[in-house]
């Protein structure tokens, strides 16, 4: 039953996960774009024609949410951090044969026409379902506007996700007591037609799917259970305006579900690549339509897409299945996962601005543990790795090899390697061929590392600086192995460490180009030549170590404190992040109507209109005010305060007054009531 091996004679295409265009990347983004970049140099590396592609997510609530805080429209927000990203990858030595994104005409075309043919396959009928609404705003609540509790698991959720708990996708009125994120009140639920995916039609198909499947073991494990139970079926369809519109004149008030237009992403992108290079040299359909390998490389938290929805798309639509899925673990800091939006995280620019070269983090993320387990980040233990295996192992091994090279011969010795060194390289080579067929990443990391130590060893057994002078024909063959292991390692190297690599290939003299080498190259001749030799990989010194973990520290530590006693913040005389204030929600009111509280000389209680509804708040402002004076007033109102009883009265809300007078804040021009003050 098992597939052809690699290198096949079809096309392959290895995609990573849609970046969501919607903030700055951490290194736990980084997991598995390093890896697709990794496994697709290795593919080149042994002569499988392979697409490397990717594109930013553009749509959806996770875009919109972000954009809208910030003020601005979702295209331009969305297509300013695609650009970002776009500039991002490559400084990692990500390199993408296309990177695209869902909003662009290709993607929206193909999106059009994959949802029509499931469409008139018979696969997509409509339904009148409950969904979230907010009253206050007027406004749908769909996917990450309210946030409430798993039906499954009882963890605290997202409109569309358990982010936290068991995982699950949610449909649309299946989160347990919704909140509008926007106002913190309660949602409310609407009757609404939608287009739903009739999942259940492709559920012995994707029982199958599911045991020819290869990748990782959990992109297997964890659907298997969904497939077997009850395959409800898949709402596609939200009320929101911005996204690909369903196609379909009747329905066109609704857009497409983000889920269903960025998986179509990986093909619109292939595309744009085989027309960029013209199908002779990649042809996107017949990989996607007839016999490509279809590889995804995803977070653990997107299995289900990528194993159930994606797979029952294509197969209704008349595209090719994927061959294979690998699921990465996450990037943890002490246990616990990175986060946004509490800045418990190493951002990628903070990496490169700490000067390290893209290298050490490629091979630090691919060489521990094994790709599908959650693995922790610390400053120390990533110098320590990068210290041990790249510096002391492979760079010494590299520079002493070519050092010595040098200094004792005019022209570098060449003739027959060793058979113990020749089967030494023969087996690194087998090794990247057998990492590429059992989807161990890890694997591709260790290979190098591993020739650089038996080489180490080699060279200290055999001593060539003792054999120079008595036995200089010995001396030559030692520096012969070492430095066809030195060839070896570049070779071999390529797909973790490019960068290094392409280093050692320069100074080995090598004229054929780095990029299109075959692995078998590392058993070939050396050029018989050498440059001047440096040392390819520079240590990281424990001043930096402790800089970075300091700062990493102060980091999580004032963000930690900040949530736990958030009253006190403010007080303590700490700085908060633009997004703790942005927690806030203070809008403009205007006082209707004042009115004293028995028997509390310095309470009013006010009635505030705040643009989409009249709030009753109650403020300490009695002695300083006319009331009288008050009504038409305008005031700045926190909205989003829990609410309070005061003196037996109802408070939802507070009016901002500034020093010991209670002087009101007010505004110079006219906001409309209800904007928000930011
Ligand atoms: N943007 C999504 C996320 O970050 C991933 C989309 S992957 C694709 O979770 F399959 F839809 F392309
Ligand atoms: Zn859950």
């Amino acid at each position: 039953m098992s597939k052809e091996a690699f290198p096949t004679e079809t096309p392959a295409v290895v995609t990573c996960g849609l970046p969501y265009a919607n903030g700055k990347l951490h290194i736990g983004h980084m997991r598995t774009y390093l890896t697709g970049d990794a496994l697709a140099r290795a593919f080149r590396l042994i002569g499988q024609d392979v697409a490397f592609v990717c594109g930013s997510d553009m749509h959806g609530t996770p875009v919109t949410v972000n954009a809208h805080r910030e003020g601005i429209e979702p295209e331009e927000f969305a297509l300013r951090w695609h650009e970002r990203y776009k500039e991002l990858f490559p400084r990692l030595r990500i390199d993408f044969d296309n990177y695209g994104h869902t909003h662009d005409e290709t993607n929206q075309a193909l999106t059009r026409s994959i949802v029509k043919a499931l469409d008139d396959g018979g696969h997509v009928y409509e339904k009148e379902i409950e969904v979230a609404w907010d009253p206050v705003l007027e406004m749908p609540l769909p996917d990450r506007y309210v946030e409430g509790t798993c039906p499954y698991c009882g963890a605290r959720a997202r409109g569309d996700e358990c982010d936290e708990g068991c995982g699950r996708h949610l449909e649309p009125g299946e989160i347990v007591d919704p909140i509008s994120v926007e106002t913190g009140e309660p949602a409310e639920y609407r009757p609404r037609d939608h287009k739903f995916f009739r999942l259940s039609d492709f559920q012995s198909y994707l029982a199958e799917f599911i045991d020819r499947l290869e990748g990782t073991a959990n992109a297997r494990n964890q659907p298997r259970e969904w497939i077997e139970g009850e395959l409800r079926d898949w709402c596609i369809t939200r009320d929101i305006d911005w996204g690909i519109p369903y196609p379909d004149e009747d329905a066109e008030d609704l857009v497409l579900y983000v889920w269903v237009d960025a998986p179509i992403e990986y093909i619109a992108s292939t595309r744009q690549y085989s027309e960029r290079v013209g199908s002779d040299s990649f042809d996107w359909e017949r990989t996607w339509k007839d016999d490509g390998e279809i590889i995804h490389i995803i977070g653990r938290d997107i299995i289900q897409h990528h194993t159930i929805f994606w797979p029952a798309m294509l197969r209704g639509s008349n595209y090719h299945e994927p061959r294979a899925v690998l699921a990465s673990g996450f990037i943890n800091l002490d246990g616990k996962s990175f986060s946004t939006s509490r800045d418990r995280a190493v951002w990628v620019d903070e990496y490169l601005d700490a000067g390290f070269d893209p290298d050490y983090l490629r091979y630090y993320l691919l060489s521990y543990g094994q790709f599908q387990q959650d693995i922790d980040f610390t400053w120390s233990r990533f110098a320590q790795v990068v210290n041990s295996d790249l510096v002391n192992h492979l760079g010494n091994f590299v520079y002493r090899s070519m050092l010595f090279a040098e200094r004792n011969f005019e022209t570098p010795p060449g003739g027959e390697v060793s058979e113990s060194v020749e089967s030494q390289i023969q087996s690194a080579v087998d090794g990247v061929n057998e990492a590429l067929n059992a989807y161990t990443p890890r694997r591709l990391a260790q290979i190098p590392v591993e020739l650089a130590r038996f080489g180490n060893e080699y060279i200290q057994q055999h001593e060539p600086w003792h054999l120079i002078d008595d036995d200089p024909a010995s001396a030559e063959q030692v520096i012969v192995d070492c430095l066809q292991l030195v060839k070896a390692i570049a070779v071999t190297g390529q797909p973790v460490l490019p960068g290094i690599g392409a280093q050692i290939w320069t100074q080995l003299g090598e004229e054929a180009s780095y990029d299109a080498i075959h692995v078998e190259e590392a058993l070939r001749p050396r050029t018989p030549t050498l440059g001047e030799p440096t040392e390819p990989v520079e240590k990281i010194e424990d001043e930096t170590v402790e800089r970075l973990e300091t700062e990493l520290n102060a980091r999580i530590i004032e963000h930690t404190e900040a949530e736990d006693m958030s009253q006190d913040t403010t007080d303590s005389g700490d700085r908060v992040n633009i997004q703790r204030f942005r927690d806030l929600d203070m809008r403009v009111g205007e006082i209707l109507e004042v009115e004293g509280i028995d028997g509390a000389d310095e309470l009013v209680k006010l009635k505030v209109d705040i643009g989409d509804e009249t709030r009753q708040i109650v403020a300490g402002i009695r002695q300083f005010y006319d009331l009288d004076d008050l009504p038409g007033q305008r005031v700045v109102v926190v909205a989003n305060l829990e609410k309070a009883e005061i003196f037996g009265v109802e408070s939802d809300g507070m009016v901002l007054a500034a020093g010991d007078d209670a002087d009101l804040l007010t505004t110079v021009g006219d906001a409309p009531l209800g904007s928000k003050v930011l």
